[in-house]
């Protein structure tokens, strides 16, 4: 049924425009509580065995929304009930900013894939907090009425991703950075530092150690101050097209610092080499590349690390995840989360459901009792031969 309405109405609009319109239809879902109920008991995922332990916290599945979809944690309660596990919310910077002119996303339908160039637009930091403020004091007044507040707790495990202000040097990204985790720490169940977006001038040359050691360790004395009664979680995400010695710096200094977890990937600014079939002008556009195409080279990202920091370090794979295969994939070759945004836009609503059932089956066919077991398998399994 999705396939015919993707056709139908959002393939024939602007993709900009069709995400709003899905997204406010998600929003409103929410805001009409009997609705919500019925579309979380059909699509939320509810068995046991699904259940992962991550960043201090139990969630109902390994599979989650990834950043950029609700940029402005406008939609959390609404995309928990279409079944993903955890959002993650942002990036959202310092300073509220427009982004890039339209045109700024582009549909690749024949490769299953998007290219953005959207360029962080968001409120910025303090409009999100005071939205997070507002909702986590809903939330303890009304259904959790007893429970803890700010971002731990029952419901949805929402993460914070953070950017940097465009306007703001690189001399002075830190502080900006800093600015958002003080903000945004207190509603987070896990903050992301998020350094590998290619639409931001200058910002993934804090990927390499010398720049991102310093950024790291000033996020996370800000979410301390901010947060002195919980340890917030701390997280890098990186890019696909770092040079493999630079994913491996990158995991070094992820073990080094104590950092939560890593990541992997965001999109990708490559193209000749993805063997694209969409038409020439739309794959020359400029800006980051997801979906399908992306999934070899995330995949290889995620191997790297996982050699490199074994379970020492949660990590989260991202990039061209589309089907149960696909995520079961990443979870072998060691994602204790999984998460995506790319194929939302074409498998719709149904999208979380169809995965979790799917990775169900897959543990339940597998030797593995649990996700955790099943984590980084591929290569103990690669060590055996
Ligand atoms: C339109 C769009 C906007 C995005 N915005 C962000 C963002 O603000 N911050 C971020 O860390 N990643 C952003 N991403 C990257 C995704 O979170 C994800 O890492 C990437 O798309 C690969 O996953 P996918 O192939 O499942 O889409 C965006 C992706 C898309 C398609």
């Amino acid at each position: 049924m999705y396939s015919l309405f993707f056709k139908t109405v959002f393939a024939r609009m602007d993709p900009e425009r069709a995400h709003r319109l899905g997204f406010a239809l998600i929003r409103f879902a929410a805001r009409v509580p009997p609705l919500r109920r019925a579309l979380a008991a059909r699509l939320a995922p509810r068995r046991r065995e699904l259940r992962v332990e991550a960043f201090g916290r139990v969630l109902p599945g390994p599979f989650g929304l990834a950043a950029g979809f609700d940029k402005n944690a406008e939609g959390i309660d609404g995309l928990a009930a279409l079944g993903f596990g955890h959002i993650e919310v942002g990036t959202v910077t310092g300073r509220a900013q427009p982004g890039n002119p339209p045109r700024r996303l582009f549909r690749l339908t024949a490769d299953r894939a998007l290219i953005n160039r959207m360029g962080f637009n968001n409120e910025g930091s303090a409009a999100v907090a005071a939205r997070l403020a507002a909702r986590s004091a809903r939330r303890s007044g009304t259904e959790h009425r007893g429970g803890h507040s700010g971002g731990t707790g029952e419901g949805p495990v929402v993460g914070v991703n953070i950017g940097k202000t465009k306007v703001v040097p690189e001399e002075e990204a830190a502080a900006d950075y800093v600015a958002s985790a003080r903000r945004l720490a207190p509603y987070a169940d896990y903050l992301v530092v998020n350094v590998s977006s290619p639409n931001t001038p200058g910002l993934r040359a804090l990927q390499a150690t010398e720049s991102l050691r310093p950024l790291l360790g000033a996020v996370r004395e800000a979410a301390d101050e901010a947060v002195p009664e919980r340890r917030v979680p701390l997280l890098v995400k990186i890019a696909p097209d770092l040079a493999d010695e630079d994913v491996d710096a990158v995991a070094d200094l992820a073990v080094e610092l104590g950092l939560d977890g890593v990541i992997a990937t965001n999109t990708t600014v490559a193209r000749e080499e993805l063997g694209l079939r969409s038409d020439p002008s739309l794959t020359a556009e400029t800006g980051g590349l997801s979906g399908a195409p992306l999934r070899e080279r995330s995949s290889e990202v995620l191997h790297r690390l996982y050699a490199r920091v074994g379970d020492r370090i949660t990590l989260v794979g991202v990039g061209g995840i589309t089907t149960a295969d696909d995520a079961w994939e990443r979870i072998l070759a060691g994602a204790t989360l999984v998460q995506g945004y790319s194929a939302f836009v074409y498998e719709g609503p149904g999208w979380a459901r169809r995965l979790h059932e799917g990775l169900a089956a897959r543990l339940a066919a597998s030797p593995y009792g649990t996700f955790a077991e099943a984590v980084g398998a591929a290569h103990r399994e690669a060590e055996a031969a």
